[in-house]
């Protein structure tokens, strides 16, 4: 049960006015506290204790939405829970008394960018192809490349039946006989770059995600995260 908030500043927060249009919906009598009609404007409500309604319809608490930034390490699971017992990303994030859950997956072994929330409809947004959201990630590979091969992944492949769509792909740094690869895909099949690179024989070592649209992973260390604003969410779709 929460803190006692004011009326007016409850229903704003349920999402069904706001605070101005909530007095005046309390001024007009069209508000009731457990049953009881109320016009006193400075009362004070306990959520989840009072029962609010709003022409005789319950008013539900919402919870507010949050977005995370989270740089994944490696032996977590992207799922809710685990059969297995293995550490799940949410469990990162302590601080958080909301229900998170991860927007789309990475592999046990994959680091990196992952954005964790409690708004699904921002989260069905961003996963959707017709936005085709840009996801970069830098791949250490099992030998180097050469321009053709890496032509051949820009182009497309033909991967389980169908072709992937144009990527962008390129040599970071020669890391001894193996290369630091970048590669940005707007697509998100299961273990994608991974089964990209073993196709053209390079198969991945290490995978870490970099970006999620244009929003960097930028200095967040291995485990550690922090919470996104509403400008830096609008980064995702430029
Ligand atoms: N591609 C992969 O192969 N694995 C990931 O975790 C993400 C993208």
């Amino acid at each position: 049960m929460s803190n006692p908030i004011r009326l007016q500043k409850f229903i704003a927060q349920c999402g069904i006015a706001s605070r101005r249009k909530a007095e005046a919906y309390i001024s007009a009598g069209r508000i009731a506290i457990d049953g009881q009609i109320t016009k006193e404007m400075g009362i004070r409500i306990i959520p989840g204790k009072n029962k609010i309604t709003f022409d005789g319809k319950l008013v539900e608490a919402r919870e507010q939405l949050v977005y995370y930034l989270l740089n994944k390490p490696k032996g977590y699971v992207t799922t809710l829970s685990d059969p297995q017992g293995r550490p799940i990303v949410t469990s990162l994030v302590k601080e958080s008394k909301a229900r998170l859950f991860p927007v789309g997956r990475l592999d046990l072994d994959t680091e990196g960018a992952l954005i964790l929330t409690n708004d699904g409809e921002f989260a069905q947004k961003i996963q959707h192809p017709s936005h085709g959201i840009d996801k970069t990630y830098e791949a250490l590979v099992k030998g180097c490349p050469n321009k053709e091969k890496i032509a051949l992944l820009e182009r497309g492949i033909f991967l389980e039946g169908k072709m992937t769509a144009p990527a962008a792909v390129s040599v970071v740094a020669k890391v001894g006989k193996n290369c630091l690869m970048q590669i940005t895909i707007h697509e998100g099949r299961k273990r994608q770059v991974k089964k990209m690179f073993a196709f053209i024989g390079y198969p991945v070592l290490h995978l870490k995600r970099t970006a999620y649209g244009k929003l960097s992973l930028g200095r967040i260390a291995l485990g550690d995260f922090r919470q996104l604003n509403p400008s830096e969410l609008n980064k995702i779709f430029l």
